[in-house]
């Protein structure tokens, strides 16, 4: 039976019927907010490409982080810039560095939030890469044990997850068991297991200091062709122990969330990565986009696409607008 008994307008009549047949339902629950903390004291400085985004002392993140939890963000990921850079990334496990004193200090602070910090070398290398690199070659297995030690650290700080970002094989096997050797058996592990070589990292290099000093990350993310190699990246993710699996960036390649989401029964993040944010702000700041309309919009097909988890820049502003609807 088709036209004039099937009408599908007349579910779409009025606001009360739209949202009652409404298949994707937005909520601030499945929020992450990601932050930058930097050396110092009072420091705020806002990402010239990242409007919004500020690298921040860990005083003042901590003033930040206070804000994220009163608008029911549930946690935030957690980046650092070091005090100093140096060829094997020594202050990404340092106790006394920037994001595991930031850890520390957000557990004293007692905010009821959930701390996430990001596990890579390419923050603190001097060279900008996510592993250990010898003869202008990014090695696997040396970078391994760093990636361990550094994802302990954020343990004995207090995170609740570690999430690797490096796209180094094995190393979500590594850091499993380094937590476990020392008693984190309850700190969990979010992989980003799909995670491409993309251009709309650009913004964070910039917020982050961690752009490659030479060539590119094509030898360890992945081919942004390749939509069945994420799947295999995803399951060998989950044998070593992944407790959760994200896919990264979101909106280029939401088929990607939506065929992780099919396959696997684990809990999906996506991230919704700078690039993405700094599109939407320049747009935004030339009166060419409505922000509202389009970042709920953008969140929405994140989570219709198979996300339950959502990282983004917006969720300060996504948490206000749902609060007021
Ligand atoms: C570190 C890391 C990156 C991002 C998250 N963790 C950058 C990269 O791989 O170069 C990107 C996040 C964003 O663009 O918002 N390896």
């Amino acid at each position: 039976m088709s036209y004039p008994s099937q009408r599908p307008r007349r579910l779409r009549r009025s606001k009360a019927l739209r949202s009652l047949v409404r298949e994707t339902r937005l909520s601030t629950e499945g929020l992450i907010y990601p932050m930058f903390v930097c050396p110092g004291s009072q420091v705020r400085t806002e990402v010239p490409s990242m409007p919004g985004i500020c690298q921040q002392s860990v005083d003042q993140l901590v003033e930040e982080c206070r804000e994220v939890g009163e608008l029911g963000i549930p946690g935030i990921i957690l980046f650092g810039l070091p005090e100093q850079k140096d060829e094997l990334g020594s202050g990404a496990w340092d106790p006394a560095g920037v994001v595991q004193r930031a850890v520390e200090a957000i557990r004293k602070a007692k905010l009821d939030l959930l701390v996430i910090t990001d596990v890579c070398l390419c923050e603190y290398t001097s060279h900008g890469h996510c592993g250990v690199v010898k003869d202008g070659q990014v090695l696997n297995d040396p970078t391994l044990e760093y990636l361990a030690q550094s994802a302990l650290s954020h343990a004995r700080a207090g995170a609740d997850i570690v999430a690797p970002s490096d796209m180094m094989d094995g190393r979500v096997a590594a850091i499993r068991r380094k937590l476990d050797e020392h008693g984190f058996t309850e700190v969990a592990i979010l992989s980003y297991a799909a995670k491409y070589c993309s251009a709309f990292y650009g913004p964070f290099r910039e917020a982050a200091q961690s752009a490659p000093q030479f060539g590119d990350r094509r030898s360890y993310q992945m081919d942004p062709a390749n939509a069945r190699e994420a799947l295999r990246e995803v399951e060998l993710d989950i044998e070593e122990g992944a407790d959760l699996v994200m896919v990264k960036p979101a909106l280029p390649y939401l088929d990607v969330i939506r065929a992780v989401r099919e396959r696997f029964e684990l809990p999906v993040a996506a991230y919704n990565v700078s690039g993405e944010y700094a599109m939407v702000k320049a747009a935004v700041r030339n009166g060419w986009l409505d922000e509202k309309r389009v970042v709920l919009e953008i969140l929405t097909s994140i989570y219709r696409a198979g996300a339950g988890i959502v990282l983004t820049y917006h969720a300060k502003d996504i948490a206000r607008w749902l609060k007021a609807c």
